[in-house]
């Protein structure tokens, strides 16, 4: 008879997550939480209260705000419809339209205005590269019922605040002004004139976009219509003096604080709702300039999606490329997961290590107990794996005595070897004191 091979049992299929939206490890966690940090001191310090809107909202919000002939709402947005009551929805791309509607939905407008500020996932089915993914991540900031440049100055200062405060230099600021509506029609008019006589040179985009959006055809990255679009009318010279005043007043306030800036007259944004200030702060990373951070001020918002007419101006950064920015500028250590790793033999130390270990959390320390056994030997490679500053040993001997030992395990000269008995009801003191020195 033929030997039978055992039928060979079939893998089970590995499992991956969604291209372009990415687990962030724990070996991250200590930049984001610096991040993290940062942006609620930077926040409070302006008067910034978080709120926290849904990630899905109804997909018309975002047609409404942000513009039906715009790349978000055009090609970008993971929209669906549910399949529970027919309601078409949205994952959230971006979240200044959120805000708005939940100031307008709870009358948050009603005593004065109201500074706010999020944190959190936005969804953008973009082609994914360096710096730019489906699921990302913004901080945004967002003052409502505030009219004048003052408070667009404001919301500049509080970006390079927050720059200084994470160390990251040179990032560079750049503004203009869309002006007001009408201004931005007439500007309109003289430019798809100017397009229409150019035809034959524009792209299948921009042809696409004459009618619908020509202002977007200024923000097109095809290097073959940049000379016809630098000889196009702009925007700034179609200003009235109301719009032309603010953004003045704006540079001089900015002047003023000794912050630098460039005028960027093809600056245009990629959302509908702007009008007067918009700005962008541009950062470059790995030697590719990318904008860390967008915004400006959207009046007509408020208005347009239902609520009492209240001006308005804010930001959003985004979190990965200010991180992508933190990391070019290196001196991150290794995060050390725990300060005390406690190791032990036997069964009988075991519930004696567990009992210190809850001590040492009692006081405030951060603990790791060895757990899964094993020789001493292994236990310190662990210990040391985990960038503990001291090992808690109880052993045979140490247990008999009530006590346990204390080990250095990166200390630095003439410690290294340093380890030293502690009677047990004193160890969370002492090692709280060892860890200060
Ligand atoms: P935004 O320019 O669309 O503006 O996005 C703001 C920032 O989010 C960008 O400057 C960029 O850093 C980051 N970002 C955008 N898309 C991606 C992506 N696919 N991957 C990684 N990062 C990305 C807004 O969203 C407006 N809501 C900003 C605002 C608030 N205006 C007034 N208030």
């Amino acid at each position: 008879m033929e030997p039978s091979t055992p039928p060979r049992k079939a893998q089970p299929e590995k499992l991956s997550g969604v291209r372009g939206m990415n687990d962030v490890l724990p070996a991250d966690e200590p930049l984001w939480r610096r991040l993290e940090e940062a942006v609620a001191g930077a926040m409070r310090a302006y008067g910034y209260r978080r709120i926290r809107t849904p990630i899905v909202e109804h997909t018309r919000l975002f047609v409404r705000s942000i513009g039906e002939v715009t790349d978000i709402v055009e090609k970008e947005m993971y929209s669906f419809t549910d399949a529970l009551n027919g309601e078409d929805l949205t994952l959230r791309p971006e979240n200044t339209a959120g805000v708005v509607r939940a100031s307008i939905e709870h009358n948050l407008l009603y005593d004065g205005p109201k500074r706010l500020w999020y944190a959190g996932p936005m969804f953008r089915h973009e082609r994914p590269q360096k710096g730019r993914y489906r699921q990302f991540h913004q901080v945004g900031a967002e003052a409502l019922g505030l009219a004048g440049p003052d408070a667009d100055a404001e919301v500049i200062l509080l970006c390079q605040r927050l720059w200084d405060e994470l160390g990251l230099p040179g990032v560079r600021l750049e503004i203009n002004s869309l002006g007001a509506s009408d201004e931005r029609r007439a500007h309109r008019a003289a430019l798809v004139e100017y397009f229409e006589a150019r035809r034959d040179a524009l792209d299948a985009d921009a042809q696409r976009r004459l009618h619908s959006n020509p202002l977007r055809i200024l923000d097109s990255k095809n290097p073959a219509m940049q000379a016809l679009i630098e000889g196009a009318p702009r925007l700034v010279d179609f200003l009235g003096e109301a719009s032309r005043a603010h953004f003045e007043r704006l540079q001089a306030l900015l002047r003023s604080q000794n912050l630098p800036f460039r005028i960027n007259p093809r600056l245009v944004r990629g959302l509908d709702y702007y009008n007067l200030t918009v700005f962008e702060w541009i950062a470059d990373i790995g030697g590719t300039p990318l904008t860390i951070c967008g915004g400006g001020r959207y009046d007509p918002l408020v208005e347009m999606l239902g609520g009492k007419p209240a001006p308005a101006c804010g930001f959003a950064m985004g979190v990965e490329r200010v991180l992508e920015h933190m990391r070019a500028q290196g001196g991150e250590a290794a995060p050390a997961q725990c300060e005390v790793y406690v190791v032990h033999q036997g069964d009988e130390t075991l519930e004696a290590a567990l009992q210190a270990a809850e001590r040492l959390r009692d006081a405030g320390l951060e603990v790791i107990l060895h757990c899964g056994g094993g020789g001493f030997k292994a236990q310190f490679r662990r210990a040391d794996a985990s960038g503990a500053r001291l090992a808690v040993i109880v052993g045979g001997d140490e247990l008999a005595r009530r006590a346990a030992s204390v080990k250095w395990l990166r200390a630095g000269e003439g410690e290294a070897a340093r380890q030293e008995s502690v009677p047990l009801e004193r160890l969370a003191e002492f090692i709280a004191d060892a860890l200060v020195a």
